[in-house]
């Protein structure tokens, strides 16, 4: 979703930071200067409902298969700790004298509210639009101001477990109160299944695309549409015995510009982060699993408030962007090394270093997954997107040779809200399927390598659904999981530098109106990937939509 159209308000920031836009002169002139001005007139009253005790917590993947990173809030402030122990030596309620109990980092939170993003970027005379001066998608020449929002985030990082272990833990607020005992496993060392999901999205209620065609909810019409959605995601993919974590894909929630929501004071991004970590009162999905989140546009609109909420490993200043506590981060689960990158920060030289040491550190890895929100082949609103938040034609010309350069096999992404699998991809063309060699058109005059030529478009049943050794990279960008909004195939014009959309890097495109998911495993040989489309939100009743194999003989 673009632009919150719900508030009804404009933020007095914004108009602010559009006149002095306006008076800078023309906007290159304006983007070269990445000063920003801070406006004072934008620090923000943060009303918060009162909690007492620990919020919003949840558990993350942790570096590698003997670590988790737990992450909660308070609106204490004192010294709050986590209590852990193997389920196996729990006496009912009681942990064990063993227990271990770890003090938790706490930092006080802050949010920023209103940020302006309109401006166009513009393109360079190739017809891609410029990243050199312009690397971090808020950047609009005026930043308001960070404000406390009378929260603590605190963070735990236990480390020395037991791989594919079963523990039980529970955090303090520092004034006494204890969480519930939950439980949940590490991850293997030797396999990992994960379920993946497109743009939860928690806010958006967009049912203007049909939504209603096929979902039996009708469309969904009101954040609490939204928290259900994700509760049934949920709960049918913890139907898989052996999930090892949830993978979302950014954009966990929605709102543009309020952490309250003037117009409605139940919903924006405070609540629709506490509908994320508990869409259910009776289940702790997010509690009970290890999760891997990372930054969409619309997390990346409250400021630095996004940062706070996830205890992420190997976090790297690499990838942030002005905010700092957004950037790249890896871990390893199986045999596999996932690099998580933040889209929001568009540029290549952060990532491409960050990519450098992720891999370095990791030299005996099977497989190498990156993950990132807008997605660089995607084919529905955003296929031919080049703006400041929709920064696709510029990630798609630039970030697939960095998946090129570091041998990274698969990419999956979110954000266009319409699941694709591309052909495998090499030097930003199609890869034959026979021949095994990149599709280059021969008269290419296009600055997209590849991705113009429509000779190298193959049909789903056309490019095999399993592959041996291939070359190159296969990218997924996933649909959404909650059924909060959906996009339609783009095939029209360019929105931004003019040009069609182009879908030649397309194996298979979907859209079904219904939340959907892809289960992931990785063995030291094969990547599997199935995705499901759901409306009952039983195992046994999904529809798979697409299968894809990877098989490694070497
Ligand atoms: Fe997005």
């Amino acid at each position: 979703m673009l632009k919150n159209s719900k508030t009804g308000k404009i933020a007095l920031s914004v108009l602010l930071a559009t006149a002095v836009m306006v008076s800078a002169g023309s906007l290159s002139q304006a983007k070269a200067d990445i000063s920003p001005i801070v406006d004072t007139s934008a620090i923000a009253d943060f009303a918060l409902p009162n909690v007492t005790g620990s919020y919003n917590i949840n558990v993350g993947v942790g570096s590698d298969p003997t670590e988790l990173d737990f992450n909660w809030f308070t609106q204490s402030l004192g010294t709050t700790q986590i209590k852990i122990a193997p389920t196996s030596t729990m006496s009912g309620k009681s942990f064990p004298a063993s227990a271990i109990t770890q003090t938790a980092a706490q930092t006080a939170v802050t949010a920023t509210e209103s940020i302006n993003q309109d401006e166009t970027l513009l393109p360079d005379a190739n017809g891609v639009a410029a990243v050199s001066n312009y690397q971090d998608n808020v950047f609009n020449g005026k930043l308001p101001a960070a404000a406390l929002t009378g929260e603590y985030a605190n963070k735990a990082t236990v480390t020395g477990l037991t791989a594919s272990a079963k523990y039980s833990y529970s955090v303090s607020d520092g004034k006494g109160n204890w969480s519930p005992i939950y439980t949940v496993s590490t991850l293997s060392a030797n396999s990992v299944s994960f379920a993946a999901f497109g743009d939860p999205q928690i806010g958006a209620f967009d049912d203007s695309k049909g939504t209603a065609k096929s979902d039996p909810t009708g469309g969904h019409k009101s954040v609490t549409d939204d928290k259900t959605g994700w509760s049934n995601m949920l709960k049918l993919v913890t139907q898989n015995k052996n999930l090892n974590f949830l993978f979302s894909m950014g954009d966990q929630v929605n709102d543009y510009n309020y952490l309250i929501q003037p117009s409605n004071a139940a919903d924006g991004q405070w609540y629709q982060y506490n509908y994320f970590f508990n869409p259910d009162a009776t289940n702790n999905y997010i509690q009970d699993i290890p999760l891997a989140a990372f930054s969409g546009n619309h997390d990346h609109q409250m400021g630095e408030y996004y940062g706070y909420h996830y205890n992420q490993p190997n976090r790297s200043s690499l990838g942030a962007t002005r905010y700092g506590n957004d950037g790249d981060y890896w871990f390893t689960a199986g045999p596999t090394l996932f690099i998580v990158l933040n889209a929001n920060n568009y540029g290549t030289a952060d990532h491409d270093q960050f990519m450098d040491q992720a891999v370095k550190a990791n030299p005996n890895v099977k497989w190498k997954v990156a993950v990132w929100h807008q997605s660089a082949y995607s084919e529905a609103n955003h296929n031919t997107s080049n703006d400041i938040e929709d920064p696709v034609l510029t990630i798609r010309n630039t970030w697939p040779k960095l998946m090129d350069k570091y041998g990274v096999d698969v990419v999956l992404q979110g954000h266009d809200h319409y699941y694709t699998r591309t052909a495998q991809m090499l030097g930003g063309n199609v890869i034959n399927p026979v021949t095994g060699d990149p599709e280059i058109l021969k008269d290419n005059t296009s600055s997209i390598p590849g991705t113009k030529n429509t000779n190298a478009t193959y049909g789903t049943k056309e490019y095999p659904a399993s592959v041996i050794n291939p070359k190159g990279t296969v990218y997924f960008t996933l649909d959404s999981g909650t059924g909060s909004k959906y996009y339609n195939l783009n095939s029209g014009t360019n929105d931004s530098i003019g040009g069609s959309s182009d879908h030649s890097f397309s194996v298979v495109g979907w859209q079904g109106y219904v939340p959907s998911y892809s289960y992931v495993t990785f063995t030291d040989k094969t990547f599997t990937i199935k995705t499901y489309s759901t409306t009952d939100y039983t195992l046994n009743k999904q529809s798979l939509i697409d299968s894809y194999t990877i098989s490694k003989t070497s």
